[in-house]
């Protein structure tokens, strides 16, 4: 489908990368389009559920989200992420701007439901929107504008387990908080005795940035942005996918005391990502100027990708 019709007139100009196109007929894995994995992690964590609730999910109810979990946790190995690390953290995939990126990756429309989608900038303005509204500083409003888009890894043909899902450190035992863990039993690490103590190849302590968490979005726009933002904010575009920590207290023993005070942030973030979806499209066009400046105030014209 095209660009919903309020959508980033000035950002559509000519495209730059790719034909326009949509997750579905990239045809990455079994979600029918990114979305389908932030939906369900937002109906696992509805606000007022019960912790039990947390842990009931129908594998019939959600075919897709449970094909791609089971593909997710099967895959996501050390050694998978060392190399997916080693490729795309040389950054060397050309200088863009904050816009060219967020335009590339609106061409991430699924197709099924052109009329209740939100295209991939207007999640992201809803919930940058939702920060501002609470009156926090303008590192944080960019922290929610900027915090997915590292799903354009997608774009450069990775599939759909290799970008979203919630993360988790790898090289260490795999916590039982971790949605549908049942299917780690079909990781190769699971095999590997020396990654499957409560410490594996880490010491206690040792700090996250020590850590190698599973590939995907999160850790990919951190590194793309890090030089650029406060550490709040370095925190929650790295660890806003690391439910298992900052919704369930997994993995304490990895982590150090500047970790424990930063997932306070990544704690405030989270329910902006979660909860601000809305079928109210934001107006962009009323509200570039604003995050025109915000950009400019935090980035150079273009950054390494
Ligand atoms: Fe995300
Ligand atoms: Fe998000």
């Amino acid at each position: 489908m095209c660009a919903p019709p309020d959508l980033p007139v000035n950002l559509r100009g000519p495209l730059l990368y790719a034909p326009m196109q949509s997750l579905r007929t990239l045809g990455n894995g079994p979600l029918e389009n990114l979305d389908e994995w932030d939906d369900f992690v937002a109906s696992r964590y509805r606000e007022g559920k019960s912790e039990d609730d947390f842990r009931s999910y129908s594998a019939e109810a959600n075919p897709g989200v449970t094909e791609f979990y089971r593909q997710n946790h099967t895959h996501q190995t050390l050694d998978f992420v060392l190399e997916r690390r080693a490729e795309f953290l040389k950054l060397s995939r050309g200088k863009k701007s904050i816009w060219e990126v967020a335009e590339y990756l609106n061409t991430l429309v699924d197709d099924s439901d052109p009329d209740t989608d939100l295209s991939q900038i207007e999640h992201l303005l809803q919930t940058s929107e939702a920060i501002r509204r609470d009156g926090h500083p303008r590192w944080f409003v960019l922290a929610g504008f900027i915090h997915d888009l590292g799903k354009v890894l997608c774009l450069y043909g990775e599939p759909q387990w290799s970008v979203v899902g919630d993360t988790f450190p790898v090289g260490c035992a795999h916590s039982d908080q971790i949605v549908f863990p049942e299917f780690f039993a079909a990781n190769p690490d699971s095999k590997m005795p020396q990654y499957q103590t409560l410490y594996g190849i880490y010491a206690p302590r040792c700090g996250l940035d020590q850590v190698y968490m599973s590939w995907g979005h999160d850790e990919y726009i951190f590194h793309v942005t890090k030089n650029y933002l406060p550490e709040p904010a370095q925190y929650m575009l790295r660890y806003h996918s690391f439910y298992a920590a900052h919704k369930h207290g997994a993995y304490r023993h990895l982590m150090n005391e500047q970790d424990e005070r930063m997932f306070e942030w990544v704690k405030k973030f989270n329910p902006y990502d979660l909860y601000s979806k809305s079928a109210e499209r934001p107006n962009f066009k009323e509200l570039r100027p604003y995050y025109e400046d915000l950009v400019a105030e935090f980035f150079p014209a273009q950054i390494d990708w």
